[in-house]
Formats: structure tokens, C-alpha cells, sequence
């Protein structure tokens, strides 16, 4: 089969595209607002891009559901130039999914998803307490991307939480907490299970 990203033939009823990109990390993104109020939401966009600094970037595609507001992630880093990136375990998903729902801009998820709050380093939004790890991010670009209403937003990683529960002898270990990956439709996967390869010439 072959298709155009507009002309999907009928035989795909559902857009299997996230389901071809899987799985991907959630980036649970943080952020304070103008008025000191935080906010959290996961965004499945997300990776990282670089390590020397390291970067990461995400991505926000149409604005809140049945509004034509704009996401409170990115007014809210707009306005502060600052973000925080938690990571999604197992035991967080519920938190994570309560998260999403599209609240008012200035409602807090953190008192709505009963998740602590971690004080930050550098920047002033906070981080999940319960995360595995949090990265805080200073707003390197914006771009915009082609379609209705994407945009990208690359962060440079400042500082870097990591529970001390899930070090093993110096190695962050993700088998203690599962980390919980994005497919696609309303499917997610949980990584429990590793494989080491060595490169060919390593
Ligand atoms: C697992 C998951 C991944 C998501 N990924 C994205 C994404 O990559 N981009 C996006 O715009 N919305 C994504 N959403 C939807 C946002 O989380 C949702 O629109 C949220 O209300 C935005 O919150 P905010 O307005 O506080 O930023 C995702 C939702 C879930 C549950």
C-alpha cells in the first residue's frame, strides 16, 4: 500500500501514522504561568536531539480541544522562556492521563492529578516529585511547522533530576521504573524487558 498523508484510503478508518512512529517518550511537560500558577501536560511529540548540550523538542499540533485557545504549555513558555520535562513511569500513568484533560489556562494539574511538587534548580516551574527524572529547560526556538496550527519548541537541558531509587551501580536503570511509551490509536507500551547490543565496531 502506499498513500499521501491526504488522500488516506478508506481502508485506514483511523490515521495510522502515530502507530508507525512507535513507540515514543512522553515528554510531561511543566510550566508556570504569568500569575504563578503551574501547569502539566503530556505531549507524545517529543524526543530528544542533541547530547552536547542536550537538547530536546516537542511538538504542539491544534489548539485545546473545541476551543481556538492555545495551549497553556506554550503561552505559558512563551511568556517565562522556561519549561520542565518529566519522565512518565509505569505508576504515573493515571497522573499522566488525568493531565491532559484541557483545563482553563491558570488551573493547576498538579493539584488536579494529586501529584507533589518538586522545586526546581534554575528555573521557576516546578517539576513531578515522582517523576523518574526531570529535565529543566531554558526555550532555545520556536518554529513554526507547516499545517494549521503546529508548532515545534526546542529546549536546551539545563539541569537534569534523577531519582536516586532507579541507579544501579551508577546506571540509570529503566527497569525499575518502567517508562510508558506512546503508540499509536489509544495504545501505550510499558518497557520492562532490555536487549545490549554492542556495535559492530565497538
Ligand atoms: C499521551 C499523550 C500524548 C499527547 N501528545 C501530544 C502532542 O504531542 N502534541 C499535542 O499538541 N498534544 C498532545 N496531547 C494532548 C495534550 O496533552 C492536551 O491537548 C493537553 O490538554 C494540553 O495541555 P496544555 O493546554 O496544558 O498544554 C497528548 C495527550 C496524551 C494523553
Amino acid at each position: 500500500m502506499f498513500y499521501k498523508p491526504n488522500f488516506r484510503p478508506e481502508s485506514l478508518p483511523h490515521d495510522p501514522f502515530k502507530a508507525i512512529v512507535s513507540p515514543r517518550p512522553i515528554g510531561w511537560i511543566s510550566t508556570i504561568n504569568k500569575d504563578g500558577s503551574a501547569n502539566l501536560a503530556p505531549y507524545s511529540f517529543f524526543n530528544a536531539i542533541g547530547d552536547k548540550p542536550p537538547m530536546v523538542i516537542f511538538s504542539k499540533t491544534g489548539p485545546k480541544l473545541g476551543l481556538k485557545e492555545e495551549k497553556d504549555s506554550v503561552v505559558n513558555i512563551r511568556d517565562t522562556g522556561e519549561f520542565a520535562v518529566n519522565f512518565v513511569s509505569f505508576d504515573l500513568t493515571d497522573q499522566m492521563n488525568i493531565s491532559s484533560q484541557h483545563f482553563s489556562h491558570g488551573e493547576d494539574e498538579f493539584v488536579l492529578a494529586g501529584l507533589e511538587k518538586g522545586v526546581s534548580e534554575i528555573i521557576t516551574a516546578p517539576f513531578v516529585k515522582a517523576a523518574p527524572a526531570a529535565f529543566e529547560c531554558k526555550l532555545y526556538k520556536e518554529i513554526e511547522l507547516p499545517g494549521e496550527d503546529q508548532i515545534a519548541i526546542i529546549g536546551e537541558v539545563k539541569g537534569i533530576h534523577l531519582n536516586d531509587e532507579y541507579l544501579k551501580d551508577g546506571i540509570f536503570d529503566v527497569t525499575l521504573y518502567k517508562p510508558l511509551a506512546r503508540l499509536g490509536y489509544r495504545d501505550y507500551a510499558v518497557i520492562d524487558e532490555l536487549i545490549t547490543l554492542k556495535r559492530p565496531d565497538d
